[in-house]
C-alpha cells in the first residue's frame, strides 16, 4: 500500500491533471498501472480524450450571469453540482484514507459517491461519513448473496443502486498481466462475505486477479434487471450503456438513469468513446430517464461538453483515485473543489446561469 502524503504546501494544484502527476510519483508502479491502465491497446482509452477534445461548445453572449448556480437535481436528490464520484474498486490501495476518505469529501463537496461492490471500506462504515451513497452492483452468480447486498444496501440509507452491465468478464488490462498484478494481503473485497474472498480475487488464469470473472454471473439478460428492479425501492441506474438500443432496454425494465461509460477504456477495447455515443442514447431515451456520462472527464470544461451534449451530469474515476493517493481524503475535497470551480468559469463563460441552460447549448465538431 502506498504510504499518506500531504499535498505540496505551494499552493493546490491548478487541475486536475496536475494530481496525476502527483499520485504518479507516490505510487508504487503496478498499482499506478492498475488505476490508469486500460484494457488491450489503450485504443479506447485514449479514444475518450481524443473524442472529448474534439467537442467545441458554442458560448452564448450576454446573458446577464454572474455567478453560476451549479446546484443540480438528479435521480430526486439535490447535489452541489451535477457530478459524482464513480465507482472504483479497492480504494485502500492508493491510500489509507481509502472509500472513507474519498467519501467524505464527496460529502464535503456535496456530490454523490457511488460505492463499489468491490469496496475495500465495509458499505456501512462509508455510509456513516455522511456522504449520500449510490450503491454500485456487481451481478455475484449466487443471487442469495445479491439479496443479502441489497438488504444491506438498504439498511445503509443508500439512494440509488447502479448495476453494471458493462464486466460480463474482466477487461484484458496487458499492464496488470505484464506486471503479474496482484492485491496486497490487507486489501480486500470485504464487502463480500468472510471467507468468501475468492469470489472477487481467487485468480483466472490469463486475466488479472484484481476482478477475475470467478464472482460475476456473465449469463445476464435484460430479464434479469427486472428481476432486480422488482427486489428495491431505490432508483435503479444501469452503468456501461453504449448502444442506445440498450438504453431503449434499460428504460423499458425500469431503470430511472442509465450512465453511458465504457469503463474508462477498461473493457472492451475498440469499443467507441462514451462521448461519442452520449448524443444518440440522449435521443433515445433522455426524455425517459437520466442520462449520465463517464469516461476520460478530465475538467470543469469536459463537464460543460457533457452537459451541451444533453448529459444530466457526469462520473468522474481516475482524477479522484489520483487526488486520494496524492493527499488522502483531503486530496480529493481539494480536487473536488477546483472542478466546481470550473465549472462555475466554464459556465459563466458559456452565458449559462446553471447546468439546465448549458444542455441548451450548441456544439460543433473543433476544426
Ligand atoms: C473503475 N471502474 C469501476 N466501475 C464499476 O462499475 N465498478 C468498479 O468497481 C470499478 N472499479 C474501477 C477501478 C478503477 C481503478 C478505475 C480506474 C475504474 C470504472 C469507473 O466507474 C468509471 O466508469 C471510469 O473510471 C470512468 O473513466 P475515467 O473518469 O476514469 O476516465
Ligand atoms: C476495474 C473493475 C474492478 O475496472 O471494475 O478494475
Amino acid at each position: 500500500m502506498a504510504e499518506p502524503t500531504d499535498l505540496p504546501s505551494d499552493g493546490p494544484p491548478a487541475c486536475l491533471a496536475a494530481f496525476g502527476e502527483l499520485a504518479r510519483a507516490v505510487l508504487p508502479p503496478d498499482v499506478w498501472d492498475y488505476v490508469d491502465g486500460g484494457s488491450g491497446d489503450e485504443v479506447t482509452l485514449a479514444a475518450n480524450r481524443a473524442a472529448l477534445d474534439r467537442v467545441a461548445v458554442v458560448p452564448r453572449a450576454l446573458r446577464a450571469v454572474e455567478s453560476p448556480d451549479l446546484a443540480t437535481r438528479l435521480l430526486g436528490h439535490r447535489y452541489a453540482m451535477p457530478v459524482g464520484v464513480a465507482p472504483m474498486a479497492y480504494q485502500r490501495l492508493v491510500h489509507p484514507d481509502g472509500e472513507r476518505g474519498m467519501a467524505s469529501a464527496a460529502a464535503a463537496a456535496g456530490v454523490p459517491y457511488v460505492a463499489s461492490t468491490l469496496g475495500s471500506t465495509p458499505l456501512e462504515e462509508v455510509a456513516a461519513t455522511g456522504a449520500e451513497v449510490w450503491f454500485q452492483l456487481y451481478w455475484l452468480r449466487e443471487r442469495a448473496l445479491v439479496r443479502d447486498l441489497l438488504a444491506r444496501v438498504r439498511d445503509a440509507g443508500c439512494r440509488v443502486l447502479v448495476v453494471t452491465v458493462d464486466v460480463p468478464v474482466l477487461g484484458r488490462r496487458l499492464r496488470d498481466l505484464r506486471n503479474a498484478f496482484r492485491l496486497p494481503a490487507e486489501v480486500g473485497a470485504v464487502n463480500l462475505p468472510h471467507g468468501r474472498d475468492d469470489l472477487a480475487h481467487a485468480g483466472t488464469p490469463g486475466v488479472s486477479t484484481v476482478a477475475p470473472d470467478a464472482p460475476f454471473a456473465p449469463a445476464l439478460g435484460w430479464d434479469d434487471l427486472a428481476w432486480l428492479r422488482d427486489q428495491t425501492d431505490l432508483p435503479l441506474v444501469v452503468k456501461g450503456v453504449l448502444d442506445p438500443r440498450d438504453a431503449r432496454e434499460a428504460v423499458r425494465v425500469g431503470a430511472a438513469g442509465v450512465v453511458v461509460s465504457n469503463h474508462g477504456g477498461r473493457q472492451l477495447d475498440g469499443a467507441p468513446a462514451s462521448v461519442t455515443m452520449l448524443p444518440e442514447v440522449v435521443d433515445a431515451v433522455g426524455d425517459r430517464c437520466a442520462v449520465l456520462l463517464d469516461s476520460g472527464i478530465r475538467s470543469g470544461a469536459d463537464v460543460l461538453r457533457a452537459l451541451a451534449l444533453g448529459a444530466a451530469g457526469v462520473l468522474v474515476g481516475r482524477p479522484l483515485l489520483w487526488a486520494l493517493a496524492a493527499g488522502g481524503g483531503a486530496g480529493v475535497e481539494a480536487a473536488l473543489a477546483l472542478l466546481a470551480a470550473e465549472l462555475r468559469d466554464a459556465l459563466a463563460l458559456a452565458g449559462c446561469p446553471d447546468p439546465a441552460a448549458a444542455r441548451e447549448l450548441r456544439t460543433v465538431p473543433i476544426r
